[in-house]
């Protein structure tokens, strides 16, 4: 995998967006694979930045879900479906028609994902899926353990997630589901590039593990260095406890600038 160190969260969400950008030249109906949290919010900045300057083209993209919670409606304000449609969708003008998402609110929740994983096929697949990384080493609700060639699932949080995550809730983890729904890390590496970007301290261990740890489903993110094309985007805080650092620095610098990422 590829470590690009960068001074801080807005330079990764720059770069970032630069290559989907790049990408949306190339195949203008490319399907992007979105994650929510706060650390790809200057991702999604920066690509609309882009868009209101004429510097990327959005007007045949697709944009597909990485997970979400079972049980909460659709027009649930931190339904994952509302909260990309807020945050992703609309500064970017991609109407939902061009939105693929499984359905947190289906009766047979299983036959939901089943749908989901056929849908992502049917569309002939990722082309570019950005990824946050849980404290714990999750990747879209793929908590520790989770089996390194699942497919989309239903899974349960562990009480550190939902406590994370009872930020979204009015600090309330009552009010943050037990269930979700999520791509699973098989499902996930099938995206033709994957990129991760993982910003502060609070990272830094869960980055060290992805990148310099065993492939191990105790760190789901470590899947990554199982895949052909995958990128890390980390800020000085999230790249800390990298023993590499300057090894990745140094390749980073003298990249030939025509690759991209
Ligand atoms: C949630 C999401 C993940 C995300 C993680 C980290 O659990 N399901 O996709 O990566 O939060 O969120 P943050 O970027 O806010 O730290």
């Amino acid at each position: 995998m590829e470590v690009v160190i960068v001074p801080d969260a807005e330079s990764g969400g720059d770069l970032i967006a630069e290559a989907m950008a790049r990408l949306l030249r190339q195949k203008p109906d490319a399907l992007l694979g979105v994650a929510t949290g706060s650390t790809p919010l200057p991702v999604y900045r920066a690509l609309s930045a882009r868009v209101r300057a004429g510097g990327a083209d959005t007007s045949r993209a697709r944009v597909a879900q990485l997970d979400e919670y079972v049980g909460l409606p659709a027009e649930h304000p931190e339904s994952y479906r509302s909260v990309l449609r807020r945050e992703v969708l609309e500064p970017l003008g991609i109407p939902m028609e061009r939105f693929l998402g499984p359905d947190g609110a289906a009766e047979d929740v299983q036959a939901a994902c089943e749908d989901y994983d056929r849908a992502l096929a049917t569309a002939g697949g990722v082309d570019l899926q950005l990824l946050g990384i849980g404290t714990d080493g999750h990747i879209g609700f793929n908590e520790p353990c989770s089996s390194l060639a699942s497919r989309t699932r239903i899974k349960t949080l562990t009480e550190q997630t939902r406590v994370d995550n009872a930020r979204f809730f009015e600090g309330d983890i009552e009010q943050v589901p037990h269930h979700v729904i999520t791509q699973g890390i098989g499902t996930i590496l099938e995206a033709r590039h994957l990129v991760l970007l993982a910003t502060g301290e609070g990272k830094a261990d869960a980055v060290a593990a992805t990148v310099e740890g065993p492939v191990a489903a105790v760190c789901p993110a470590s899947a990554l260095q199982l895949h052909p094309h995958a990128t890390v985007v980390v800020d000085e805080g999230a790249a800390s406890r990298l023993k590499l650092a300057d090894y990745f620095r140094h390749t980073y610098a003298h990249k030939p600038h025509w690759q991209g990422l």
